[in-house]
């Protein structure tokens, strides 16, 4: 009940302050410092964690992956040991990075930016936009961008839950210019939240 609580509570702040998530780094640290967001952690999200975990550790098992807009770690939490080689996050929240770095490890790093600017030092086997895609201004171009930071043959994993603004035309416009490998449509029944998960190849240009 608690959780469900959080989750409207959310969602309400979210639409009255702002253009859907589409919110100021200020606003992500708040919500993040009161514990808004923490949910994101609990059982009823566990299913888009899980199916993203499988895909790395299907399709590219000891990949180095990318989360971007990594909120508190939680993907990192959820992927087997064995299942990475290297993990990095990057989130806008300090909040949300200072809590995920009680969960790191030697192979795992934290940091603190904006995904809009930030370009990654190294290639990576699987770059993560777990729910991050309708928070930003550009989605697309900034997906793009990070394609250049993809190693031969990596793999795009995409969350976007169908209830956030803009996320069908996200969807299908990351279609258009990457092929899918899979996508699987995840709904908490309780909830009434669904999710679309995908794992995307970039087309040959
Ligand atoms: C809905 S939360 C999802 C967090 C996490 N990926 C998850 O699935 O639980 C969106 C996250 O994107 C982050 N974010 C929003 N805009 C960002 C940006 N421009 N650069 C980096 N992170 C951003 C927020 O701070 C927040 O942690």
């Amino acid at each position: 009940m608690g959780d469900r609580i959080s989750w409207l509570q959310a969602l309400l702040d979210v639409r009255r302050r702002s253009d859907g998530l589409l919110q100021s780094p200020q606003t992500w640290e708040t919500q993040y410092a009161a514990g808004r967001w923490d949910f994101l952690g609990t059982l009823s999200e566990l299913a888009r964690f899980s199916v993203l975990a499988g895909y790395v550790c299907h399709l590219k098992p000891g990949a180095a992956v990318l989360d971007i807009g990594c909120g508190q770690g939680f993907l990192l939490r959820r992927l087997p040991v064995s299942g990475y080689s290297r993990y990095a996050g990057i989130d806008l929240s300090a909040s949300a990075i200072s809590n995920a770095r009680e969960h790191d490890s030697e192979r795992s790093t934290f940091l603190v930016a904006d995904c809009e600017s930030y370009v990654p030092e190294e290639p990576f086997d699987v770059i993560v936009f777990n729910e991050v895609l309708c928070c930003l201004r550009h989605p697309l171009h900034t997906v793009e961008r990070y394609r250049r930071s993809l190693s031969p043959g990596g793999l795009l994993l995409v969350s976007l839950c169908t209830a956030a603004r803009g996320s069908t035309a996200i969807l299908w416009r990351l279609k258009q210019r990457y092929a899918p490998l899979d996508e699987v449509r995840l709904t908490h029944d309780a909830r009434k939240v669904s999710w679309v998960c995908a794992a995307l190849r970039p087309r040959e240009d």
